[in-house]
């Protein structure tokens, strides 16, 4: 017998989704946009942002870890919601050194795209300005350390998709820190330009050398278009 299909509502429209789906997973099919920061679409899910937290149940959950289960109900769109994850947001910047205008990533970064969508002014919080410092040990690929939000995607990428442990995370809370695993820096590390964990950092921590300036500003990703308006696309294209 055919198993039941998994329906739940989420600010009141109706999702069907798959067995095994989560709810970010079923919500991107379905053309529903729930922002967040750590999760990535080819890599296992993680929960540690917490950007894509939502209402399920009256519950606070984080919809990347979450599965999908029938007759739920879940608030994504509400502006307390909002404020909490532009709050995250805020903190992400003042706990790192984010000089969007000046950035490398300005245009493609995940974060950034994040404080415009949810309408983020200056932070109320203190600018704390690490100095944590850059590694251009390696030929292909530096690693800015201050620009980067410990959203654990490229230790999960060089784990699971490049068999390697190039990445790491020490110290726990505030003194929470990437690691990479050699003392002299990546460039004595199997990283290579073409692994994946060089390919999904959301900010400009981890960097290819020499490719940065390939689509100018003004055209990149998210100057044509604010983040999450690829999936919601998905949802006119359902509905027409
Ligand atoms: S990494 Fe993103 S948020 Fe940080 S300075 Fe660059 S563009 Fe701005
Ligand atoms: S280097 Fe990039 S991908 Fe890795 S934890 Fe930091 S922000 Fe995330
Ligand atoms: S996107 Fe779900 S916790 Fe980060």
């Amino acid at each position: 017998m055919a198993a039941e299909p998994i329906r739940f509502t989420i600010d009141d429209v109706e999702i069907t989704a798959l067995e095994g789906q989560s709810i970010i997973e079923a919500c991107d099919a379905a053309g529903i946009y729930i922002p967040r920061l750590c999760h990535h679409p080819e890599l296992e899910p993680s929960g540690n942002c917490r950007v894509c937290t939502c209402k399920v149940n009256g519950r606070n959950s984080a919809t990347c870890v979450t599965p999908a289960a029938h007759g739920m109900s879940i608030e994504n769109n509400t502006k307390e919601l909002n404020d909490d994850r532009r709050m995250i947001i805020e903190m992400l910047f003042v706990e790192g050194n984010h000089p969007c205008p000046y950035c490398v990533a300005s245009g493609n970064c995940e974060l950034q795209a994040l404080g415009y969508r949810l309408g983020m002014q200056a932070p109320k919080e203190v600018y704390q300005w690490p100095d944590r410092g850059i590694d251009a040990t390696h030929p292909d690929i530096y690693l800015d350390h201050d620009r980067c939000i410990l959203c654990s995607r490229c230790i999960r990428a060089s784990r699971m998709e490049d068999g390697k442990t190039v990445f790491g995370f020490s110290g726990r809370g505030i003194t929470m820190r990437l690691n990479i695993d050699a003392t002299g820096g990546l460039g004595e590390t199997q990283m290579a330009a073409i692994d994946k964990a060089a390919r999904v950092c959301p900010v400009a921590c981890i960097v290819i050398k020499r490719d940065s300036y390939r689509v100018p500003n003004g055209q990149r990703r998210f100057d044509l278009a604010p983040i999450g308006s690829d999936i919601e696309a998905r949802r006119k294209q359902v509905k027409s």
